[in-house]
């Protein structure tokens, strides 16, 4: 089934004979960046050890791109916190995109080790396996969790404050780490700092799910959606193949734009309120009428207030320029869950 969105293809120009390695390639974005490479010929490989990704994430990307390109990615099963499997996984790479991670701000109070070990040292995995083998570009998830107490919208990348849970630590020492590389060795690292990615395959499923998904699929099963809080915290909702295209840009911009980090976002602030109702809009032009109100519960410790991205580094370094508003992406995702939904159903 294809995922049905159109993204980025703004004439790119990749390197003869570049192969790519995307960490977390069975998750939300990891399994989007390796759909959008393999349809643009490239090679892939994919290291991922399935902690929060599925194989049938990568059973739709081979199904959407068709046999030809799907014999051009290899996968390894394998985790980042493992040295060794780090360096086999980048023997050969030109460019990585390293998105494996545990996501998830409540994840990472109830076990802040395990995200710890994850998203610092197998990051520190990632970059000295990557620096021993001569990658020539490592482009990395960061997050808006940076910003942390830094109280003024809109963000901007230079001013940020001190992290409200583990996982912003986790997030901004990987900033601090891909620096230090950066300086003691030369590898051209670009962070991209995500706010709030949403789209075909992410995952709607368990306690640390993400707003979208999670309330999408309770809309369609006709259950209630809680908003946490009084409904006026807000994000800067970004649709994945934004990500796809910071990601893509990073990785073939000139060298003089590493060794930085971007906001990746689209520079539009939306309240919980106003995503409830663009998604029960949304749902009701494909014939699924929601009438619950939302439910109203206490906010989450850990979480920011308001987030909101100035977007203006990205598009004067990378010419990164949203394809997708809110709206935009969210009609383009409806259908995925609306048709994934129904055939989980038909199981
Ligand atoms: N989705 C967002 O809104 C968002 C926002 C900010 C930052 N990020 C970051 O973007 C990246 C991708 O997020 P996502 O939403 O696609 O999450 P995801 O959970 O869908 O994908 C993460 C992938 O990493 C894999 N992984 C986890 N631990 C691993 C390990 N030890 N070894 C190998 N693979 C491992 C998982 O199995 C999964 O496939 C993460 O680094 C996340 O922190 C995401």
């Amino acid at each position: 089934m294809n995922t049905g969105f159109a993204i980025y293809d703004d004439g790119v120009s990749f390197h003869d004979g570049d192969l790519w390695l995307i960490t977390g390639v069975a998750g939300f974005i990891g399994s989007n960046l390796l759909e959008y490479l393999l349809a643009r010929g490239q090679r892939v490989r994919g290291l991922d050890n399935f902690a929060t990704g599925y194989r049938a994430n990568l059973d739709e990307v081979a199904r959407t791109v068709g046999p030809e390109a799907w014999s051009r990615f290899d996968l390894i099963e394998g985790d980042i916190r493992d040295p060794a499997q780090c360096l086999a996984a980048v023997e050969g790479v030109s460019i990585v995109l390293h998105q494996a991670a545990l996501g998830s701000v409540p994840r990472s109070i109830a076990d802040p080790i395990t995200s710890h070990d994850v998203n610092c040292t197998g990051f520190v995995n990632m970059l000295d396996a990557s620096r021993r083998a001569g990658v020539r570009r490592f482009v990395y998830a960061a997050s808006s969790s940076t910003y942390g107490d830094e109280p003024n919208l809109p963000k901007i990348e230079e001013r940020v404050g001190r992290p409200l849970s583990p996982y912003a630590a986790t997030k901004a020492a990987n900033e601090s780490y891909a620096h230090a590389f950066n300086q003691a060795y030369g590898l051209a690292c670009v962070g991209l700092r995500y706010f709030n990615v949403f789209g075909p395959r992410q995952d709607p499923n368990g306690a640390y799910a993400a707003v979208i998904p999670k309330w999408v699929d309770a809309m369609i099963a006709g259950q209630p959606v809680a908003i946490n809080g009084d409904g006026q915290t807000s994000r800067d909702f970004c649709f994945v193949a934004n990500a796809i295209q910071a990601n893509v840009r990073a990785a073939l911009a000139p060298a003089e734009v590493t060794h930085a980090v971007y906001n990746v976002a689209v520079g539009e602030q939306t309240s919980l309120t106003e995503l409830f109702d663009l998604l029960r809009a949304g749902l009701a032009e494909l014939d699924i009428n929601y009438a619950l109100p939302p439910c109203y519960r206490s906010e989450r410790p850990g979480d920011v207030r308001h987030s909101l991205a100035d977007i203006g580094k990205a598009t004067a370094a990378l010419g990164y320029t949203p394809s997708h508003t809110i709206r935009d992406g969210l009609y383009a995702a409806l259908p995925w869950y609306v048709s994934h939904q129904k055939s989980v159903a038909q199981l």
